[in-house]
C-alpha cells in the first residue's frame, strides 16, 4: 500500500495529526526529534543552491519536529490536498496550511512531493524501520 512522509516543523506540533486521522489514512510511525543541521541538510538537498536554504534549515532545527508514516490510497497526492499549496497565501481555508501558516518560510508542515520521495524521505528518517509489533511493550 502506498505510503508517504509527513513532518510536522517545529511550530506545527499539536494541531496537525487529526487532519490525516479524520481522512482515513493509516499512522505507521511516529517520532518526535531533534534534527542537526547536516541532517535537515540531506533531507533537503536538492534545494541547496536556493536563496532560502540555510533560513529553511534554520527553521527546521529551531525545536523538534514530529516524523510520521502515514499509508493509504494515493495517500502522496491526498496528503498535499490536504496540507495546501507550499505558500500558505495560496493555499486555501480549510488545509492545514491555509489554516495554520501565514509566512512561506514558516509553513508548518511537509509532505513528500512523490512516491518516490516519499520511498527515499522514509529510508532516510526512519531508517530503523517504522513502528512494528516488535516495538509492543508487554
Ligand atoms: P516543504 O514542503 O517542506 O518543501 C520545501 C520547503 O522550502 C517548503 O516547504 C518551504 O518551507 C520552503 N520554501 C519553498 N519556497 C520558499 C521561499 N520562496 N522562501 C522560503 N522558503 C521556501
Amino acid at each position: 500500500m502506498e505510503q508517504t512522509f509527513i513532518m510536522i516543523k517545529p511550530d506545527g506540533v499539536g494541531v496537525i495529526i487529526n487532519r490525516f486521522e479524520k481522512k482515513g489514512f493509516s499512522l505507521k510511525g511516529l517520532k518526535l526529534l531533534t534534527v542537526e543541521r547536516s541532517f535537515v541538510e540531506k533531507h533537503y538537498q536538492d534545494l541547496s543552491a536556493k536563496p532560502f536554504f540555510s533560513g529553511l534549515v534554520d527553521y527546521i532545527i529551531s525545536g523538534p519536529v514530529v516524523a510520521m508514516i502515514w499509508e493509504g490510497k494515493n495517500v502522496v497526492t491526498t496528503g498535499r490536498k490536504i496540507i495546501g499549496a507550499t505558500n500558505p497565501a495560496e493555499s486555501a481555508p480549510g488545509t492545514i496550511r491555509g489554516d495554520f501558516a501565514i509566512e512561506i518560510g514558516r509553513n508548518v508542515i511537509h509532505g513528500s512531493d512523490s512516491v518516490e520521495s516519499a520511498r527515499k524521505e522514509i529510508a532516510l528518517w526512519f531508517s530503523e524501520g517504522p513502528v512494528s509489533w516488535e516495538s509492543t511493550l508487554h
